[in-house]
C-alpha cells in the first residue's frame, strides 16, 4: 500500500501531461532506499533511476530485479509497464522470475546435462527432467552487490554477482557485472560482462514481464509484436529444442509484420500446444555480434511502443502462459494468465548440447559480453485503431 502511494506520488511529481513535461525540466537522478529485509537479516535495496525525460526505472539488488518501469503513453500519462511484487518476500517466494536477471543459463538445458572439454556436468534439475534459468538458486534468488553511478548525466547502476565454482552444478567461479542504464532516450540499456577462472558456460538474460497497457488486470493479447526473424527453433513436450531450425512462414509464429499476439495464440498448432501459447526461441536475423533491432511491441490503446535491440542470436518470446493468478503482485493484483510477456535476448535454448546452435562456452581470459536495450516511445493512433 505504502509502496503504491509512493509510486503514485513519484509519477505525479514527474508531471502527467506532455505540456507539463516540456515546460518543466526533470533532472536525472538515482535514489537508494531500503526495500526490505531477507530472512537472514540482510537488507535489500531499491535504486530509483530517473532520466531527464521523466522515465523511471526501479531495480533491487535481490536478483538484480527490475521492479518497475514508469513510461509515458501517447498522452504523456506515466504508468508502470512491468509486473512485480510489493515486498522482498514476494520475490523470495515467487516462481515466475518476474523482472529478474536469470542465469547462469537463461532458458533450458536438456536433462541438465552437458559436456565440456570431454567432461560431463550435471546441473540441478528444476523443470520436469530439465534445468531451467540457472537452477533452484539461480541469479534471480541471490543478493547482488550494487554500485550506483550517476556521473554521466544518465543514471546507471552496476550489479555484481560472484557465482562460485560448483554452484547449481556449473564449473568455474564466474564474476558477472550487469549495468542497467536509463538513457535520456527512454531506453533501459542492459550491459553484461562476465569472466571465469575455469571453462564454463554462461548465457544470462533479463526476465521482465511487460504489459504496456498500464493495467495489469488486462491480458497482453491485444499487444502487437514484430520479431526480426524468419525462423524459430521447434521444441519437444519438455520445451527442449529438437535441433531443427524451422521457417515461420505460414505458421502462427510469423511475426515478420506487427501482428496481434492473440490473433493465433490458441490455434491448434503442435508447437503452441507444447508451449501452452508462445514460449519459443526465434532465430534473429543478422547472427551474432552487432547490436541490432530484434523486436517491436506495440499496445494500440496507450500508444506505447517498445523496441528491443540486442547483440544476441536468439529471442525467447513467452506469453505468461504459466501465470495463473496464484501470486499477488504489486498493489495486491493477482497476475492472471497472459497478463505479461517476456522478450528474452539470449543464445538458443540447450546450446551446450547443440554445437550447431553456436557456443556459450566461456574460458579463462575471455570476456562474456551482452548488450540488450528496451527502448520506449509512442505512436499516434492509426486510422484502423481509432474506435
Ligand atoms: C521462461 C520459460 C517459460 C517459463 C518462464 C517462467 O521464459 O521459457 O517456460 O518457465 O520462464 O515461468
Amino acid at each position: 500500500m505504502m509502496r503504491s502511494c509512493l509510486l503514485w506520488l513519484l509519477a505525479l511529481s514527474l508531471c502527467s501531461t506532455e505540456a507539463c513535461r516540456t515546460n518543466r525540466k526533470v533532472q536525472s537522478s538515482m535514489k537508494t532506499t531500503v526495500f526490505g529485509k531477507l530472512r537472514d537479516g540482510r537488507e535489500v535495496h531499491q535504486y530509483t533511476l530517473t532520466n531527464k525525460a521523466g522515465m523511471v526505472a526501479q531495480i533491487i539488488d535481490y536478483g538484480a530485479t527490475v521492479t518497475s518501469l514508469l513510461v509515458p503513453d501517447r498522452n504523456g500519462k506515466i504508468e508502470d509497464v512491468v509486473l512485480g511484487y510489493d515486498s522482498v518476500q514476494g520475490y523470495v517466494d515467487g516462481t515466475a522470475y518476474l523482472g529478474a536477471l536469470v542465469g547462469r543459463y537463461g532458458n533450458r538445458i536438456g536433462k541438465g546435462r552437458f559436456q565440456l572439454d570431454g567432461k560431463e556436468y550435471q546441473l540441478t534439475i528444476n523443470d520436469g527432467e530439465n534445468h531451467l534459468h540457472g537452477g533452484k538458486i539461480g541469479f534471480n534468488k541471490v543478493l547482488w552487490e550494487a554500485k550506483p553511478d550517476g556521473g554521466s548525466g544518465e543514471p546507471s547502476l552496476v550489479l555484481q554477482y560472484v557465482s562460485r565454482d560448483g554452484e547449481e552444478g556449473y564449473p568455474g567461479t564466474v564474476v558477472l557485472n550487469v549495468r542497467y542504464t536509463l538513457t535520456n532516450k527512454n531506453e533501459m540499456r542492459i550491459e553484461y560482462e562476465g569472466t571465469t577462472n575455469r571453462a564454463t558456460i554462461l548465457n544470462p538474460t533479463q526476465h521482465s514481464y511487460f504489459n504496456l497497457s498500464g493495467s495489469f488486470t488486462k491480458t497482453i493479447l491485444n499487444h502487437q509484436l514484430m520479431i526480426e526473424a524468419d525462423d524459430m527453433t521447434p521444441v519437444d513436450k519438455g520445451l527442449i529444442p529438437t535441433g531443427r531450425i524451422a521457417s515461420i512462414a505460414n505458421t502462427p509464429f510469423d511475426f515478420r509484420n506487427l501482428t496481434a499476439i492473440g490473433a493465433r495464440i490458441d490455434d491448434s498448432d503442435e508447437q503452441l500446444i507444447y508451449g501452452r501459447g508462445y514460449d519459443h526461441n526465434w532465430v534473429l536475423r543478422n547472427g551474432h555480434g552487432e547490436v541490432r533491432k530484434a523486436a517491436e511491441l506495440y499496445e494500440p490503446a496507450s500508444g506505447r511502443l517498445m523496441t528491443v535491440l540486442t547483440n544476441q542470436p536468439g529471442l525467447q518470446f513467452y506469453t505468461g502462459n504459466f501465470l495463473d493468478g496464484s501470486a499477488k503482485g504489486k498493489n495486491g493484483i493477482a497476475y492472471g494468465h497472459r497478463t505479461g510477456l517476456c522478450l528474452e535476448a539470449q543464445a538458443f535454448p540447450d546450446t551446450p548440447n547443440r554445437p550447431e546452435f553456436g557456443s556459450v562456452t566461456l574460458r579463462p581470459g575471455q570476456r562474456y559480453g551482452q548488450t540488450t536495450i528496451y527502448q520506449f516511445s509512442t505512436r499516434q493512433r492509426s486510422k484502423e485503431n481509432r474506435t
